[in-house]
């Protein structure tokens, strides 16, 4: 805890309060007001320290303006505009006075595309499943765009050039399609692949276009080719695509060792309600505005930005809809899956580690600190028989997902794009209502604009579990660049891969974050 203090007092002409506010205040102003009246400020206002932007209090505020008070006390927090969007949620939440208005869901489901964690703010698995839900109908954008061209902002031009090498410290990195790269690197010359590559799923988004396919054979035999003898490869995929990759992966001579687990818990559960979506199927249900009309009674049921406990789901009609009842059609997802696979040894694992240096993986290089929240088992209570070495690692690694701070560190002197922009929509399209269109589309800026960044620590446990001391790791789908950066901090080489030159310039100005 630091020394400064909890709030100072301000003008409230200096607050600016937050326009997307999704809290429906203006009927208790007077009540606060009156307990401000008779209690004084039972709590500062929260404001964003770089604007003034009110977080929380923006009844309080109201009700000082009302009575005429010169001063306010506030609380300054030196937060980024999705964090402080993400307390103002969980401070309103506690408060069950005010009415949500439908603007909530919306500020949910950006929260949940920047990937910000909506767990905590108040809101239960079921209610954002709610908020969340899949569309009934199929996605039938795919293929087609509904982004206007014409009006789309220019693309800022990127500083590096396509088939440009950069070289990054002890790294370097090609800005180009990897297998071609990949193709210009000698045989058994890399000790480890650690790979984030597409996850074949950028079909349902639209604004992803190089997300269509898992990596295919022409991959899996450069990656072969270049990996030294019982060297080892880490690549992630999603749950729904990890088979496909494993069967290229294997197909080209890797032995399948094993399949780690990312779990970030973060995912929240677009599930298509069986019920409702039989009770549409017979016209007797429809989505209207924020809500569903029963058709047979008039009576709308919006969703829930009414207090959770006053949302009542709409009563199932059908018969069929009634058995049905209860039935959705996707889990919570809260792991990423990840192939460890192996090229075959030279001998024994003795004659390989000597000739190659790979072969074996680093456990205790990668156990778990007791108590740290890597291992999501039962923690012990009783550590006397284990000694201070930690866990023995598992195949699974608990984290979250990166905070909006940890992603753009580094990329102050990036151009700002708005969210819209990064994900090549026009802001007001029909594609920009689509949760679909990708991670941070309604955020007010944006520099890394990388969809998909992965955990610094999450790749620093992993690039450090299968390279030897010194080794060099080959990065061939470097995104935004965290292999390499968790390669740094480590002391690996990297040899990193991105096709996109705009992302290479966000693999720079990281990588430059970090060193100064
Ligand atoms: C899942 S992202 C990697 C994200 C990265 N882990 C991060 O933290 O930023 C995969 C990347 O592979 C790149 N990519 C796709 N196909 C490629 C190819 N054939 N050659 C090189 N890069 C490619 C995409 O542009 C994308 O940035």
């Amino acid at each position: 805890m630091s020394n400064e203090s909890a709030a100072v007092y301000l003008p409230p002409s200096d607050l600016n309060p937050w326009e997307g506010n999704p809290r429906v205040n203006d009927h208790v102003v007077d009540k606060v007001a009156l307990s401000i009246e008779r209690f004084n400020f039972g709590a500062p206002i929260l404001a964003r320290r770089e604007d003034m932007m009110v977080i929380a209090g923006h009844t309080r505020l109201k009700a000082a303006l009302k009575l005429g008070l010169e001063q306010v006390p506030v609380r300054l927090l030196d937060l980024t505009i999705s964090e402080a969007k993400a307390l103002a949620l969980a401070d309103n939440k506690l408060s069950e006075e005010a009415q949500w208005s439908a603007a909530v869901d919306d500020v949910l489901r950006d929260l949940d595309m920047e990937e910000i964690n909506l767990e905590g703010l108040g809101w239960s698995d079921d209610e954002l499943a709610q908020i969340l839900e899949e569309n009934e109908a199929p996605d039938t954008s795919f293929g087609e765009s509904d982004v206007d061209y014409d009006q789309l902002p220019e693309e800022v031009e990127a500083i590096t050039e396509p088939g440009e090498v950069v070289k990054l410290g002890n790294h370097t990195l090609y800005c180009g399609d990897c297998i071609e790269v990949m193709k210009g690197l000698e045989d058994n010359s890399v000790d480890s692949i650690v790979t984030d590559p597409p996850y074949g799923i950028g079909f349902m988004s639209g604004s992803i276009d190089w997300d269509c396919e898992v990596p295919g054979e022409e991959f899996a035999a450069e990656a072969f080719r270049v990996l030294k003898p019982g060297g080892h490869l880490i690549a992630f995929a999603a749950c729904r695509t990890v088979h496909r990759l494993m069967v290229n992966v294997e197909d080209a001579g890797f032995e399948i060792r094993d399949l780690i687990s990312w779990l970030q818990w973060q995912g929240f559960p677009k599930s298509l309600d069986v019920s409702k979506a039989i009770d549409k199927h017979y016209g007797l249900l429809k989505h209207e505005g924020a809500g569903m009309l029963d058709v047979t009674t008039g009576v709308m049921t919006l969703r829930p930005h009414t207090k959770p406990s006053e949302y009542s789901h709409p009563k199932p009609k059908h018969p069929e809809a009634k058995h049905w009842s209860g039935w959705g059609t996707a889990l919570k997802p809260a792991q990423e899956p990840a192939v460890l696979a192996r090229k075959p040894l030279e001998g024994t694992v003795a004659d390989n580690v000597l000739k190659w240096g790979t072969g074996g993986l680093n456990i205790d290089g990668c156990r778990i600190p007791y108590g740290d929240i890597s291992w999501p088992g039962p923690q012990d209570a009783d550590l006397s028989n284990h000694g201070e070495v930690g866990r023995w690692p598992a195949n699974i690694y608990h984290c979250p997902k990166p905070s909006r701070s940890e992603r753009e560190k580094g990329c102050e002197e990036l151009p700002t794009k708005t969210g819209a922009e990064a994900v090549n929509r026009k802001a007001g399209s029909k594609g920009m209502d689509n949760p679909r269109a990708g991670a941070g589309r309604t955020a007010e800026e944006v520099k890394n604009i990388h969809p998909t960044v992965k955990p610094t620590n999450l790749m620093r446990w992993l690039v450090r579990l299968v390279t030897p001391k010194d080794g060099i790791i080959l990065e061939p789908f470097c995104g935004s660049g965290t292999t390499l950066l968790a390669a740094e901090l480590e002391g690996f080489n990297c040899t990193a891969i991105e096709r996109e030159p705009k992302y290479c310039d966000i693999i720079r100005a990281r990588f430059g974050g970090m060193n100064g």
